[in-house]
């Protein structure tokens, strides 16, 4: 008989970059997965974002299902119809008239950064090669873009990182101005900071960094990896705020569990510079991740899905602001859709992670945004009951975590 595999053999068999919870997950529907043991935990962080329908979504089975009887991969020598049928509707509902595909987050970031880089260089020179980017963005785990990200303890002690690459805070006009300039072939933007808070990026100034990128001819590029598939209400968050980037990353929520990441921009960015052989991925494009991220975009893109997400949303942030108040574990409660940042008060600064435990504990799985934020991003269609279930798991939470 095989041995059952347990939390220590991570310990004993994994790279340890990760620390994982001692539960293992055998099993989901909806917004619920179940351990080893059978019990039950209400999903409040959707695998950071990712499983945007839940788990075990019918049509999402169905369409991974139906593709896996047809054919997993072609490669990129060969094309395949759910890659182009999914091309086509990303560009339909979006600006975009180009889409280029990778595995991941950081791929689809380090595709856009070589595009803004190549293209700059090709009609402008060696020169133009800075990309401007935020303290307290984060980007994607690749050398390039743990360098363009702006926290220095994910890309420090490997050596020299790449160069041409300036960080400002967020929402300094000032820094934005000065820094922005001929040599800038791009600026990085989440348009919600996601690692950091979930802090929405004021639209003002993303008008600001719209009007000095055009200025200077660099490429705005929006990281909607988290923001992006109706995580906020909307199908990408750049749909509000009256700014419309030249290059759009998106991961996570698109795949809904299966790895896909995107890059979306226009022809004119796209067509002369990133050329055959200047750019690839092996397994970018295959059919099987189109098929389900064709699939999750039918389903999230339609009124009901993103209006439900705005009604819930406001649901849940009022119930969080009012924990907040009564067991005061929570100076604010940040909410963009689905998807929310609950400052912890001083009492319990440095506690996120403490929180999440216990909330694990009591069988509700949030994640979190660094030590002081507490960070929900739960299924885009989770049902109101499993919603307030998991709310009230929540409060249970609190209660604990102030003695209150
Ligand atoms: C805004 C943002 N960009 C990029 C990434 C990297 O995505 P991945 O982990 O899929 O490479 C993340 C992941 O958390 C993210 O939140």
């Amino acid at each position: 008989m095989i041995p059952a595999v347990s939390r220590a053999d991570f310990d004993h068999y994994m790279v340890p970059v990760f620390s994982p919870l001692d539960m293992i997950f055998v099993r989901g529907e909806g917004s619920r997965l179940w351990d080893q043991q059978g019990r039950d935990y209400i999903d409040f962080g959707a695998g950071v974002a990712v499983t945007s329908l839940g788990h075990a979504h019918p049509g999402l089975l169905k369409a991974l299902t139906e593709q896996a009887a047809k054919v997993w991969h072609v490669s990129n020598y060969y094309t395949n119809e759910p890659a182009l049928r999914l091309a086509r509707k990303l560009c339909e509902a979006t600006f975009a008239e180009r889409v280029f595909y990778g595995n991941s987050g950081a791929e689809a970031n380090e595709a856009a950064l070589k595009l803004a880089r190549k293209r700059a260089v090709n009609l402008y020179g060696p020169e133009k090669i800075e990309i401007v980017s935020f303290n307290g963005s984060f980007h994607g785990r690749t050398f390039f873009t743990v360098s363009v990200g702006g926290q220095a303890k994910y890309s420090s002690g490997m050596g020299p990182n790449p160069a041409g690459i300036v960080h400002i805070d967020l929402h300094d006009e000032e820094a934005l101005r000065r820094v922005v300039g001929p040599k800038t072939c791009a600026i990085i933007v989440e348009p919600v900071v996601g690692e950091s808070g979930v802090l929405p990026v004021k639209h003002e100034y993303l008008k600001l960094i719209r009007e000095l990128a055009s200025q200077h001819d660099a490429a705005l590029i929006f990281d909607e990896v988290q923001s992006g598939n109706g995580r906020t209400g909307s199908l990408y968050a750049y749909m509000d705020t009256g700014v419309t980037p030249d290059i759009l990353t998106t991961a996570k929520g698109i795949g809904a569990g299966f790895p896909i990441g995107i890059m979306m921009t226009t022809a004119a960015m796209a067509d002369k510079h990133f050329t055959p052989g200047v750019h690839g991925s092996t397994f970018g494009g295959n059919p099987l991740a189109c098929a389900v991220a064709e699939a999750a975009l039918d389903i999230i893109n339609t009124p009901e899905v993103l209006a439900g997400v705005k009604r819930k949303a406001k649901h849940a942030a009022d119930r969080l602001r009012q924990m907040g108040q009564k067991y005061k574990c929570f100076d604010e409660v940040r909410e963009s859709g689905l998807w929310m940042g609950c400052q912890l008060t001083p009492e319990l600064a440095g506690k996120a992670g403490a929180f999440m435990k216990a909330a694990a504990d009591n069988g509700v799985l949030h994640i979190v945004a660094g030590p002081d934020v507490v960070r929900l991003a739960t299924s885009l269609i989770i049902s109101d009951a499993e919603l307030d279930e998991g709310l009230d798991r929540m409060e249970r939470t609190c209660a604990q975590m102030t003695g209150r």
